[in-house]
Protein backbone atom coordinates (compact mmCIF):
# COMPACT_ATOMS: atom_id res chain seq x y z
CA UNK A 1 0.00 0.00 0.00
CA UNK A 2 1.01 3.34 -0.80
CA UNK A 3 1.30 4.96 2.71
CA UNK A 4 3.11 8.64 1.18
CA UNK A 5 0.69 11.31 2.65
CA UNK A 6 0.67 14.48 0.60
CA UNK A 7 2.78 16.07 3.11
CA UNK A 8 5.55 13.92 2.21
CA UNK A 9 5.72 14.12 -1.40
CA UNK A 10 8.17 16.33 -2.59
CA UNK A 11 6.98 19.42 -4.56
CA UNK A 12 9.14 20.44 -7.12
CA UNK A 13 10.11 23.91 -8.58
CA UNK A 14 11.66 24.17 -12.46
CA UNK A 15 13.41 28.08 -12.46
CA UNK A 16 14.28 29.78 -15.08
CA UNK A 17 18.32 30.04 -15.37
CA UNK A 18 19.98 33.34 -14.89
CA UNK A 19 18.96 36.69 -13.79
CA UNK A 20 15.46 35.52 -12.84
CA UNK A 21 16.86 32.13 -10.92
CA UNK A 22 18.66 34.23 -8.58
CA UNK A 23 15.77 36.44 -7.48
CA UNK A 24 13.40 33.53 -7.65
CA UNK A 25 16.06 31.96 -4.73
CA UNK A 26 15.82 34.96 -2.25
CA UNK A 27 12.47 35.30 -2.41
CA UNK A 28 11.77 31.55 -1.65
CA UNK A 29 14.32 32.17 1.38
CA UNK A 30 12.26 35.04 2.14
CA UNK A 31 9.49 32.54 3.17
CA UNK A 32 11.82 29.98 4.89
CA UNK A 33 12.18 27.58 1.90
CA UNK A 34 15.77 27.04 1.20
CA UNK A 35 18.36 25.05 -0.47
CA UNK A 36 21.25 25.29 1.23
CA UNK A 37 23.08 23.02 -1.68
CA UNK A 38 22.59 25.61 -4.30
CA UNK A 39 24.94 27.96 -3.00
CA UNK A 40 27.80 25.87 -4.10
CA UNK A 41 28.60 27.89 -7.15
CA UNK A 42 30.95 25.15 -8.40
CA UNK A 43 28.57 22.51 -7.87
CA UNK A 44 27.37 21.02 -11.68
CA UNK A 45 24.60 19.44 -9.80
CA UNK A 46 21.32 19.85 -11.98
CA UNK A 47 18.69 19.43 -8.64
CA UNK A 48 18.79 20.03 -5.60
CA UNK A 49 16.71 19.02 -2.33
CA UNK A 50 15.96 19.78 1.02
CA UNK A 51 14.99 16.38 2.38
CA UNK A 52 13.38 18.08 5.79
CA UNK A 53 10.77 20.58 3.83
CA UNK A 54 10.30 17.89 1.02
CA UNK A 55 11.58 20.58 -1.89
CA UNK A 56 13.60 19.62 -4.92
CA UNK A 57 14.45 22.68 -7.02
CA UNK A 58 16.04 22.35 -10.40
CA UNK A 59 17.19 24.99 -13.43
CA UNK A 60 16.56 25.01 -16.78
CA UNK A 61 16.39 26.59 -19.53
CA UNK A 62 13.91 29.56 -19.45
CA UNK A 63 11.68 28.13 -22.14
CA UNK A 64 11.65 24.94 -20.88
CA UNK A 65 10.33 25.38 -17.83
CA UNK A 66 6.61 25.42 -18.99
CA UNK A 67 7.49 22.34 -20.81
CA UNK A 68 8.66 20.65 -17.42
CA UNK A 69 5.43 22.30 -15.68
CA UNK A 70 2.93 20.93 -18.28
CA UNK A 71 4.54 17.40 -18.02
CA UNK A 72 4.22 17.52 -14.06
CA UNK A 73 7.83 17.17 -13.86
CA UNK A 74 7.76 20.05 -12.29
CA UNK A 75 5.26 20.97 -10.05
CA UNK A 76 5.81 24.59 -9.95
CA UNK A 77 7.83 26.93 -11.87
CA UNK A 78 9.27 30.30 -12.31
CA UNK A 79 9.87 32.18 -15.80
CA UNK A 80 9.10 35.40 -17.50
CA UNK A 81 5.63 36.05 -19.08
CA UNK A 82 7.29 35.90 -22.73
CA UNK A 83 8.27 32.51 -22.10
CA UNK A 84 5.07 31.60 -21.13
CA UNK A 85 3.79 33.65 -23.87
CA UNK A 86 5.82 32.19 -26.26
CA UNK A 87 5.36 28.44 -25.18
CA UNK A 88 1.65 28.53 -25.06
CA UNK A 89 1.70 25.17 -22.64
CA UNK A 90 -1.49 24.21 -20.65
CA UNK A 91 -0.23 25.49 -17.32
CA UNK A 92 -1.78 27.80 -14.58
CA UNK A 93 -0.49 30.97 -14.23
CA UNK A 94 -0.85 31.72 -10.58
CA UNK A 95 1.48 35.04 -9.39
CA UNK A 96 2.91 38.01 -10.82
CA UNK A 97 6.22 37.90 -8.63
CA UNK A 98 6.84 41.64 -9.23
CA UNK A 99 10.42 41.00 -10.38
CA UNK A 100 11.61 40.69 -14.10
CA UNK A 101 10.38 43.41 -15.39
CA UNK A 102 10.92 44.36 -18.69
CA UNK A 103 8.86 45.19 -22.10
CA UNK A 104 8.26 43.25 -25.03
CA UNK A 105 8.43 45.81 -28.38
CA UNK A 106 8.85 46.35 -31.96
CA UNK A 107 12.54 47.72 -31.89
CA UNK A 108 14.52 48.84 -34.64
CA UNK A 109 16.59 52.08 -36.60
CA UNK A 110 14.43 54.97 -36.24
CA UNK A 111 13.87 54.71 -40.63
CA UNK A 112 11.74 51.60 -39.77
CA UNK A 113 9.35 53.65 -38.38
CA UNK A 114 7.92 54.59 -41.68
CA UNK A 115 7.97 50.65 -42.76
CA UNK A 116 5.66 49.90 -39.95
CA UNK A 117 3.63 52.78 -40.49
CA UNK A 118 3.01 51.70 -43.86
CA UNK A 119 2.76 48.25 -43.56
CA UNK A 120 5.10 47.01 -45.32
CA UNK A 121 6.22 43.45 -45.87
CA UNK A 122 8.80 43.74 -43.77
CA UNK A 123 11.55 41.18 -42.05
CA UNK A 124 11.18 40.49 -38.04
CA UNK A 125 13.97 38.85 -36.41
CA UNK A 126 12.82 37.46 -33.19
CA UNK A 127 13.56 35.16 -29.99
CA UNK A 128 9.49 34.76 -30.22
CA UNK A 129 8.38 33.86 -33.35
CA UNK A 130 4.61 33.45 -31.74
CA UNK A 131 4.65 36.38 -30.22
CA UNK A 132 5.73 38.44 -33.11
CA UNK A 133 3.58 36.66 -35.63
CA UNK A 134 0.85 36.92 -33.59
CA UNK A 135 1.14 40.75 -32.75
CA UNK A 136 1.53 41.30 -36.35
CA UNK A 137 -1.03 39.12 -38.04
CA UNK A 138 -3.77 39.15 -35.30
CA UNK A 139 -3.37 42.49 -34.10
CA UNK A 140 -1.85 44.85 -36.77
CA UNK A 141 -3.15 42.96 -39.34
CA UNK A 142 0.31 42.98 -41.28
CA UNK A 143 2.01 40.32 -43.58
CA UNK A 144 5.81 40.22 -42.34
CA UNK A 145 8.48 37.37 -43.11
CA UNK A 146 9.72 36.20 -39.56
CA UNK A 147 12.97 35.38 -39.15
CA UNK A 148 13.96 33.26 -35.64
CA UNK A 149 16.94 33.70 -34.16
CA UNK A 150 18.49 32.37 -30.47
CA UNK A 151 20.08 35.42 -28.90
CA UNK A 152 21.86 38.45 -29.62
CA UNK A 153 18.73 39.55 -31.53
CA UNK A 154 20.02 43.37 -31.74
CA UNK A 155 22.43 41.98 -34.83
CA UNK A 156 19.18 41.15 -37.26
CA UNK A 157 19.02 45.09 -38.33
CA UNK A 158 22.78 46.02 -37.67
CA UNK A 159 23.77 43.03 -40.55
CA UNK A 160 21.24 43.69 -42.32
CA UNK A 161 19.03 40.59 -41.45
CA UNK A 162 15.64 42.32 -40.63
CA UNK A 163 14.07 45.52 -40.43
CA UNK A 164 13.45 44.89 -36.99
CA UNK A 165 13.16 42.71 -33.97
CA UNK A 166 10.72 42.00 -31.53
CA UNK A 167 12.58 41.22 -28.40
CA UNK A 168 12.42 42.50 -24.44
CA UNK A 169 13.59 45.69 -23.67
CA UNK A 170 14.09 45.95 -19.81
CA UNK A 171 16.91 48.78 -19.59
CA UNK A 172 17.50 49.73 -23.20
CA UNK A 173 20.81 49.91 -23.09
CA UNK A 174 21.79 47.09 -25.70
CA UNK A 175 19.24 48.95 -27.99
CA UNK A 176 21.28 52.72 -27.07
CA UNK A 177 24.36 51.39 -27.82
CA UNK A 178 23.35 49.65 -31.10
CA UNK A 179 21.99 52.84 -32.75
CA UNK A 180 18.32 51.37 -32.40
CA UNK A 181 15.38 52.43 -30.33
CA UNK A 182 11.85 50.95 -29.54
CA UNK A 183 9.15 51.41 -32.01
CA UNK A 184 6.34 50.10 -30.61
CA UNK A 185 5.23 48.62 -27.26
CA UNK A 186 3.73 45.00 -27.56
CA UNK A 187 2.97 44.15 -23.95
CA UNK A 188 4.84 44.90 -20.20
CA UNK A 189 6.50 41.18 -19.12
CA UNK A 190 7.15 40.18 -15.43
CA UNK A 191 7.94 36.85 -13.59
CA UNK A 192 5.11 34.74 -13.25
CA UNK A 193 4.68 31.89 -11.26
CA UNK A 194 2.91 28.66 -12.94
CA UNK A 195 1.71 25.74 -11.45
CA UNK A 196 1.08 21.85 -12.94
CA UNK A 197 -2.86 21.56 -13.36
CA UNK A 198 -3.04 18.20 -11.68
CA UNK A 199 -0.59 19.64 -8.89
CA UNK A 200 -2.70 22.51 -7.88
CA UNK A 201 -5.62 20.13 -7.13
CA UNK A 202 -3.80 17.31 -5.65
CA UNK A 203 -1.35 19.46 -3.93
CA UNK A 204 -4.16 22.74 -3.07
CA UNK A 205 -2.83 23.64 0.43
CA UNK A 206 0.84 23.79 0.29
CA UNK A 207 0.43 25.67 -2.66
CA UNK A 208 -2.18 27.76 -1.50
CA UNK A 209 0.11 28.34 1.38
CA UNK A 210 2.84 29.37 -0.45
CA UNK A 211 1.04 31.50 -2.44
CA UNK A 212 -0.21 33.00 0.26
CA UNK A 213 3.47 33.50 1.82
CA UNK A 214 4.37 35.11 -1.07
CA UNK A 215 1.78 37.51 -1.85
CA UNK A 216 2.40 38.69 1.94
CA UNK A 217 6.02 39.37 0.78
CA UNK A 218 5.16 41.79 -1.93
C1 LIG B 1 17.94 40.29 -23.41
C2 LIG B 1 17.17 40.83 -24.60
C3 LIG B 1 17.95 42.03 -25.00
C4 LIG B 1 18.49 42.54 -23.68
C5 LIG B 1 17.64 43.68 -23.20
O1 LIG B 1 18.98 39.51 -23.89
O2 LIG B 1 17.05 39.86 -25.62
O3 LIG B 1 19.01 41.69 -25.86
O4 LIG B 1 18.41 41.47 -22.75
O5 LIG B 1 18.13 44.23 -21.98
P1 LIG B 1 18.47 45.76 -21.84
O6 LIG B 1 17.29 46.55 -22.36
O7 LIG B 1 18.66 45.94 -20.36
O8 LIG B 1 19.72 46.07 -22.62
P2 LIG B 1 19.83 38.54 -22.97
O9 LIG B 1 20.77 39.33 -22.12
O10 LIG B 1 18.89 37.66 -22.22
O11 LIG B 1 20.73 37.72 -24.00
P3 LIG B 1 20.45 37.15 -25.47
O12 LIG B 1 20.28 38.33 -26.38
O13 LIG B 1 21.65 36.37 -25.82
O14 LIG B 1 19.22 36.32 -25.40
Amino acid sequence: MDNVTNEERYLTFALGKGRLASKTLELLEKIGITCEEMKDKDSRKLIFVNEEQKIKIFLAKGPDVPTYVEYGAADIGVVGSDTIMEENRRVYEVLDLGFGNCRMCVCGPAESKELLRHREMIRVASKYPKIAKDYFYNQKHQTVDIIKLNGSVELGPIVGLSDVIVDIVETGSTLRENGLEVLEEICPVSARMIVNQVSLKMEADRIKKLLQALKEKE
